[in-house]
């Protein structure tokens, strides 16, 4: 991967894209299925790139950033309830030196040189974190975490759990707020699946999966009869405050009735911490529950209060996580899956072994350039990783029990599914089928694109319904989906339907014919058109007819409907070749055509920039700003339709002026150009 600081605009507004777009599905993964297939490690990597390049084109950064959400989005099913203080996640150390770090800061925020700084340290519960609500200490509501801000409102399946206290014991505030860790013990977890195999119902992965799917059950009566715990550790909003340390709030919480993980230590000191850290970690796998690491809390509710938040996470507190989980096992075969774009991507199939708790029998091998880092080879013993969750890395091949005769191995140029060429282009990592339309492994994963969440969202239509409508010639390309209604007798009769949901089938298709325009482009799956990119096209053509007739211009060179593709801001060059690629081949404009024959497509709004006073206007900021960075200012203008140019001409618009301009301040004054203080930019901007 590139280093972030030699990225070229283009590049980050691509990686951007596809990160975003990764994130969401891998929170949507993580938090609505309850099925990750990345590690916490792997994840914590892709927003950790993913800040990092906007740090360093922070006019990139959008509204449906990365960065600016925790979690997944609520489910649906349920109702949605505001946080009234938000429920945030934790930074991570994974070493004695992040831990450090995290307490020079501390200290280095407080002011504090020498002297004691006490934390209170309790094993990280790997399960799902709640916030209950009492009213006079009756138990009145209860949320998940959701994206932090707004999460689902779980009340009804909370009150079948035996762990949570309907009533707090002893004298309570009028309203007090109290978070905790929902899980399931190993033991639950291990009787749970058995029960479930038995059932012919399916697995779950681990035990978290297992506590997330038990509460969010849309039927209360089915989390009854799940064994879900809880462990308190944390106060949201209260009337009063019932202890003014951490350590005195856990007695607090055990006083009411609740359990608290009786693992937790006060802590003086760094090498204290670093003791009970290793302490911790020994008990790790002998403990009845999956924790991944230890959260450190400074004891002072003062303290934390004056500390605050940065982000996402709070500066009072860290999660030291344990080192990732390792075990060796077989390399069987190299499996080559083909994606929606022809991506070819290769997955290790192992000897199934146990990493920490899991059976695991495939791990990606992400590409091409990655087989050959390892020199991976098909009989090799391999080393694989697990940092948390369920698909794991290969780290490091054993060179010393290669087989001997052994060959290396050498990536198809040829596509597994369709025959066709497989080529990378220069400076790209990712081999590529050439076969476009033809490939049946490109149109499936095109289909399951087509009617996912974010496309056009067809409940009731999964993967695998895709897959086998697909292999039997029933749906062979987008528009079919909607022909499906007229065989809603025949999928009534498959197995695994029945009349009933088939018709809800046919219902949720008719539904979703009225589609706005940023969701149906999106769904087209155009190579680097993600969701904020349709949005983006969907503003600036603002109607299906005229972006559809704008496409067809445009795939002619030097045309102006191919200028103003590439005029549009932070749509770059490589993006607007992609779309050009698409509308060149006739049959994707037919496909287009065909859909949007069964669809009434909504016009998306303009960007409110072009309405704005701002829009097309040339600005100059100069001096020292005081309450923006530069590039806050920057962005600001850009957003709202405004070019930013770092000198004076007779063409500037406004100028800017920050604490001792100079130069550039007698220009405006002798070329006549409008000048406005920091505030009165602050104004005009409308922030
Ligand atoms: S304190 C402001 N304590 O870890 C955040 N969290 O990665 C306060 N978790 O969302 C959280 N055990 O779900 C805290 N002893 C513990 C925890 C814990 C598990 C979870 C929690 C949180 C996530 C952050």
């Amino acid at each position: 991967m590139k280093p972030v600081n030699v990225l070229t605009s283009d590049e980050a507004i691509d990686e951007l894209e596809f990160l975003a777009a990764e994130l969401a599905r891998h929170d949507h993964a993580y938090h609505q299925n309850d099925a990750p297939e990345i590690t916490d490690a792997e994840y914590d990597a892709l927003r950790r790139r993913n800040t990092a390049i906007e740090a360093r084109f922070p006019t990139l950064v959008r509204d449906g950033s990365p960065s600016k959400r925790i979690g997944g989005k609520p489910a649906t099913g349920f109702a949605k309830l505001t946080h009234r203080v938000p429920m945030l996640s934790l930074d991570n150390a994974f070493d004695a030196a992040d831990f450090s770090e995290f307490c020079d800061r501390v200290r280095r925020f407080l002011g504090l040189k020498d002297g004691v700084l006490a934390m209170v340290g309790e094993p990280k519960i790997d399960g799902l974190s709640i916030s209950l609500t009492y009213r006079d200490g009756v138990l009145q509501q209860a949320a998940t975490r959701g994206d932090g801000s707004e999460g689902e409102d779980v009340t009804a399946n909370v009150r079948m759990i035996s762990a949570v206290p309907p009533k707090l014991a002893g004298r309570a505030p009028a309203l007090i707020e109290i978070r905790g860790e929902i899980f399931m013990t190993k033991a639950d977890f291990l009787a749970l699946n058995i029960a479930q195999a038995a059932a012919g119902q399916k697995l779950f992965a681990n035990p978290r999966n297992a506590a997330a799917g038990s509460l969010r059950q849309l039927d209360p009566e089915i989390t009854k009869t799940r064994p879900l715990s809880l462990f308190a550790y944390a106060m949201g909003e209260a009337t009063t405050r019932p202890a003014d340390t951490h350590s005195g709030w856990l007695v607090q919480l055990k006083d009411w009735g609740f359990e608290v993980n009786p693992l937790w230590e006060k802590l003086e000191s760094r090498a204290a911490a670093a003791q009970f850290q290793t302490k911790i970690g020994a008990q790790r796998a002998n403990l009845p529950y999956d924790i991944d690491g230890v959260v450190y809390k400074i004891d002072d509710l003062a303290l934390q209060a004056r500390l605050g938040f940065v982000g996402r996470a709070p500066r009072w507190a860290i999660a030291w996580k344990f080192p990732a989980e390792q075990a060796s096992t077989v390399l069987e075969d190299i499996l080559i899956q083909v994606g929606r774009t022809g991506a070819l991507t290769p997955v290790a199939a192992l000897t199934p072994v146990n990493v920490g708790g899991v059976l695991v029998s495939r791990a990606s091998l992400h590409n091409q350039d990655e087989i050959a880092r390892l020199d991976a080879r098909i009989g090799d013993t391999v080393v694989l990783q697990r940092a948390g969750d369920v698909i794991p890395q290969i780290v490091e091949v054993l060179k010393d029990k290669r087989p001997a005769g052994s060959t290396p191995y050498v990536f198809p140029q040829t596509c597994p599914v369709c025959g066709s060429l497989a080529i990378r282009p220069q400076d790209e990592v990712v081999v590529r089928c050439t076969g476009g339309l033809t490939c049946p492994a490109q149109t499936e994963e095109r289909l399951i694109h087509f009617v996912s969440r974010l496309a056009f969202d067809i409940e009731g239509l999964g993967d695998k319904s895709i897959r086998e409508f697909h292999a039997e010639g029933l749906v062979k390309g987008p528009a079919d989906i909607f022909r499906l209604p007229e065989h809603e007798a025949a999928i009534g009769k498959r197995e695994g339907w029945g009349e009933l949901s088939a018709r809800n089938l046919s219902a949720a298709i008719r539904a979703r014919q009225t589609i706005g325009l940023a969701r149906f482009i999106y769904s087209l799956g155009i190579r680097r058109i993600g969701e904020a990119n349709a949005k983006l096209l969907a503003r600036h053509y603002t109607s299906f007819a005229n972006w559809r007739a704008q496409m067809a211009d445009a795939v002619q060179i030097g045309s102006e409907a191919r200028s103003d593709l590439g005029s549009i801001l932070r749509i770059g060059a490589a993006i607007a070749e992609e779309l050009v690629e698409f509308f060149a081949e006739p049959r994707n404009l037919a496909t287009v055509d065909e859909v949007a024959g069964f669809l009434t497509i909504e016009d998306a709004a303009a960007p409110s920039g072009d309405a704005s006073a701002l829009a097309g206007k040339i600005i100059v900021f100069t001096g020292s700003l005081e309450t923006l960075t530069r590039q806050e200012a920057k962005a600001m203008a850009e957003n709202l339709g405004a070019r930013v140019t770092d000198s004076v001409s007779k063409k500037t618009d406004i100028v800017v002026l920050g604490a001792d301009a100079g130069s550039k301040a007698r220009r405006a004054a002798e070329l006549g150009v409008r000048t406005m203080t920091e505030a009165e930019w602050r104004d005009l901007a409308g922030s």
